[in-house]
């Protein structure tokens, strides 16, 4: 059996993250999302085609080297079913499909004995998603597109398996009203003839969608780490709970560093430095004297070097934090901060700090207000606050 990975999406409503990767490359405890897909199926299939398009050239080079793994790419992104179209000359048999971007914790066993099967998860906000009916035998028999009144809570995980009919079925299906070949309209031709099963997964599922998901992801993920520590670790730090520290990482003295926490290769922590839980530093970056770093996804190469907080957010890559650089992550009234999703203002958790993409530079006392995304190269001058999103490649100023 194969397994098709769907990377193709164009991940808009996680901008900035992904103006310079495609979203399942956004790293999640210390790895891709795609990397903690691929590590689920790894053993259960033959081959692995990962459907590529926007910005395929940085999924190419993470995998080139892997067993097992081969690329497909989708001539325009013009969905779902389009990218399972793609491997049509390529599986063999019955094979699994993944949407590229959805960390989730079953082991797909229950899976393998099905022949067309779609997984589902159960969720408290069904209308969000596609809801699906079962008859008492677990078949499928409806699927309600964000229903505004669904009739149940299980909704599409993202998760299938197919007999290779469903080529067929894909082939004549028409474009949708957006002008994508949906899968899900695929599937409602397998629910005519109750030939699709539904199968609930087990354990933690999430969709990342929305910057707020990554945390979650990254929250949970951290849950299952073990401590193991390879790097050099000086005189007087303290660590507590499980944390991963990797060989070529340096904790400078002084520091504190309460897990769950994951210390990439050639990162440098200190001295006097403050980790607290749900963080992770990627490769290369560096987090000095008294700056402090909670619930956060710090890139490689990023740098906060002096007097910084860094709350609940999501850094980018090669980034530098100017003196007194401050993140606030949390509201006076304690209400869901507001963040601008693909033009529209939406609620999202309590504790969020600031989105930022690659390449951008804070001048001194810089300080960010909770929810606000930056775009990659950027360059905010000293003494800004920043209470709104801020374009790519600008520059801010006083
Ligand atoms: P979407 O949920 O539409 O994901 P997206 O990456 O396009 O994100 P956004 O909505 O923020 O723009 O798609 C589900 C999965 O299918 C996702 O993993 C991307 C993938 N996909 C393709 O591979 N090809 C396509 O043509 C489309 C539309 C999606």
């Amino acid at each position: 059996m194969d397994a098709v990975i769907l990377c193709a999406g164009k991940g808009e409503r996680l901008r900035p993250l992904t103006e310079n990767r495609p979203k399942p490359m956004i790293p999640v405890a210390g790895k891709p999302i795609l990397e903690h897909i691929i590590e689920k199926v790894e053993n259960l299939v033959d081959n692995i085609y990962l459907v590529v398009k926007y910005k395929k050239e940085v999924i190419i080079e993470h995998f080139k080297n892997r067993p097992k793994i081969k690329f497909l790419e989708q001539g325009e992104i013009d969905g779902t079913g389009q990218a399972v179209l793609t491997a049509k000359d390529y599986v063999d048999g019955d094979f699994l499909v993944l949407n590229g971007d959805i960390i989730f914790e079953d082991d797909l066993e229950k899976f393998l004995k099905c022949k067309n099967a779609m997984a589902l998860t159960e969720v408290k906000n069904p209308e969000n998603f596609g809801v699906v009916v079962l008859d008492k035998d677990n078949n499928i028999i409806e699927l309600q597109e964000k229903p505004e009144n669904p009739k149940s809570n299980l909704i599409n995980a993202g998760i299938y398996k197919f007999e290779d009919e469903i080529f067929e079925i894909l082939e004549d299906i028409e474009p949708s009203e957006r002008g994508e070949v949906e899968l899900t309209d695929a599937i409602k031709e397998l629910i005519k003839d109750r030939k699709i099963k539904g199968i609930k997964l087990d354990g933690y599922w999430n969709d990342i969608g929305r910057p707020w998901d990554i945390l979650d992801a990254n929250k949970h993920l951290l849950g299952k780490i073990k401590t193991s520590i390879k790097g050099k670790v000086e005189e007087n730090v303290v660590i507590k709970g499980e944390v991963i520290i990797e060989e070529g990482a340096t904790i400078k003295a002084n520091s504190v560093i309460e897990g769950p926490a994951i210390i990439k290769k050639g990162a440098v922590v200190g001295p006097l430095a403050y980790i607290r839980p749900n963080t992770v530093l990627m490769e290369n970056t560096f987090v000095g004297n008294s700056s402090e770093v909670k619930g956060s996804i710090i890139m490689k190469n990023t740098k906060i070097p002096h007097l910084s907080y860094v709350g609940d957010s999501i850094i980018g890559e090669n980034c530098n934090f100017g003196c007194n650089t401050i993140t606030a992550n949390l509201r006076f009234d304690d209400k869901p901060v507001k963040v601008n999703i693909k033009g529209k203002r939406i609620g999202s958790v309590r504790k969020l700090g600031v989105i930022m993409g690659d390449n951008v530079k804070t001048g001194i006392q810089v300080s960010f207000m909770p929810g606000v995304k930056v775009g990659s190269n950027c360059w905010i001058g000293a003494n800004c606050l920043i209470d709104k999103d801020v374009e790519s490649n600008t520059f801010v100023y006083k």
